[in-house]
């Protein structure tokens, strides 16, 4: 370990006020919007605390004075990762490829995104193992998600599963880790976070395939798959794109195959749950998360073709339940949204 001797005491301390702002600020929020719309919490001393810690807190952990961003683009990460670096001609002829609405949005205000060095994706994986939003145990959704995928693919010997947006691999890890007679790959925009998780992948021994490629280009590899899984990527897309990616999953998927993700594709709590996500979007940078609420992903994924289309809780994998009250304390709506291509479809 070679940060600073601030860096860990500094990001304990946003994580001390990251957990401040998910308990008391939101009950103070809570408290408020009893017997109100939504839109009167507008001008609120509880909203406005909320809304500042939000937005300001994630901003420290990633750009204070020993930020993620920061510390890890100035150091280039840990001892062990020092090895390893990015030959620029490959990276620039690769990001000359990126997508507009990829290239110019910043991602959970960590800017421009995770695609411009290995810094980024250095801060990225760290943000991943020691963070979450919600502030649970880093690992355990990518288990659960992994653990769905070895139930949906539990009859075939060796199943085929491709993770579109895979970032450094954390989900493909898992699903190898799930089911170890699996073909897994994995796909992402980010070069570095490709060119990182082929150097884990080589340091946990670990046969899974991970290679630059546009998630609703996905059809266009000229093999076909068993799985394809999206983890917390939707939501990163403008919803004219998340509809490409289903419809190109569709047809790189073999008869009887399944499209898996892990997203906030709904929120519960009524107009206040909704209102408090939307106002993440915006308070966070996550410019397409409102797209991913307001998707009909029943109506578009059914007329693609895909049955038995359910959104379900990762936890009990009973129906995801829209209608249940909020949390006690604030945190992410995780859901996976499963859809099926046909047996009978070519
Ligand atoms: C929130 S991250 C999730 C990464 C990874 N699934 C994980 O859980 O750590 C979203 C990822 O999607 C990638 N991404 C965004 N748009 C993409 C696209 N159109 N095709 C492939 N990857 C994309 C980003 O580079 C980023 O790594």
């Amino acid at each position: 370990m070679t940060h600073s001797l601030h860096f860990k005491p500094y990001q304990q301390f946003v994580q001390e006020g990251r957990k401040f702002w998910k308990s008391d600020l939101y009950a103070d929020v809570m408290r408020e919007a009893e017997g109100k719309s939504p839109g009167e919490l507008t001008g609120t001393q509880a909203l406005a605390a909320y809304s500042w810690f939000e937005k300001n807190l994630q901003q420290a952990k990633y750009y204070g004075p020993h930020g993620l961003v920061e510390t890890f683009r100035r150091n280039g990460g840990l001892e062990q990762d020092r090895d390893f670096d990015l030959e620029p001609g490959e990276m620039q002829a690769w990001n000359d490829t990126l997508p507009g609405y990829y290239r110019d949005t910043g991602f959970h205000q960590h800017n421009p995104g995770v695609w411009p060095s290995l810094g980024d994706a250095l801060a990225y994986e760290y943000a991943t193992n020691y963070f979450s939003f919600s502030l649970i145990a880093a690992d355990v959704p990518y288990k659960r998600v992994a653990e769905i995928v070895a139930d949906l693919a539990s009859e075939l010997e060796a199943p085929r599963v491709m993770d579109l947006g895979a970032g450094y691999g954390k989900l493909a890890f898992a699903i190898k880790r799930a089911v170890p007679q699996a073909v897994v790959e994995g796909v992402d925009l980010s070069m570095p976070l490709i060119k990182l998780g082929q150097k884990r992948t080589g340091e946990m021994n670990l046969d899974v395939n991970l290679f630059c490629h546009q998630a609703e280009q996905i059809d266009q590899l000229g093999r076909s798959f068993d799985v394809i899984t999206a983890y917390w990527l939707l939501h990163e897309l403008p919803q004219e794109v998340t509809r490409e990616v289903v419809a190109a999953s569709y047809r790189a998927l073999a008869p009887g195959g399944y499209f898996v993700s892990l997203d906030m594709h709904r929120a519960t709590g009524g107009e206040l749950g909704e209102f408090l996500q939307k106002r993440h979007g915006v308070a966070n940078d996550e410019p397409f998360l409102e797209d991913l609420l307001t998707w009909d992903y029943e109506k578009d994924m059914a007329a693609i073709g895909y049955e038995d289309i359910r959104l379900i809780d990762p936890v009990t994998r009973s129906d995801f339940d829209v209608d249940k009250p909020l949390p006690a304390e604030r945190t992410h709506e995780f859901s996976v949204l499963i859809g099926r291509k046909p047996e009978t479809a070519k």
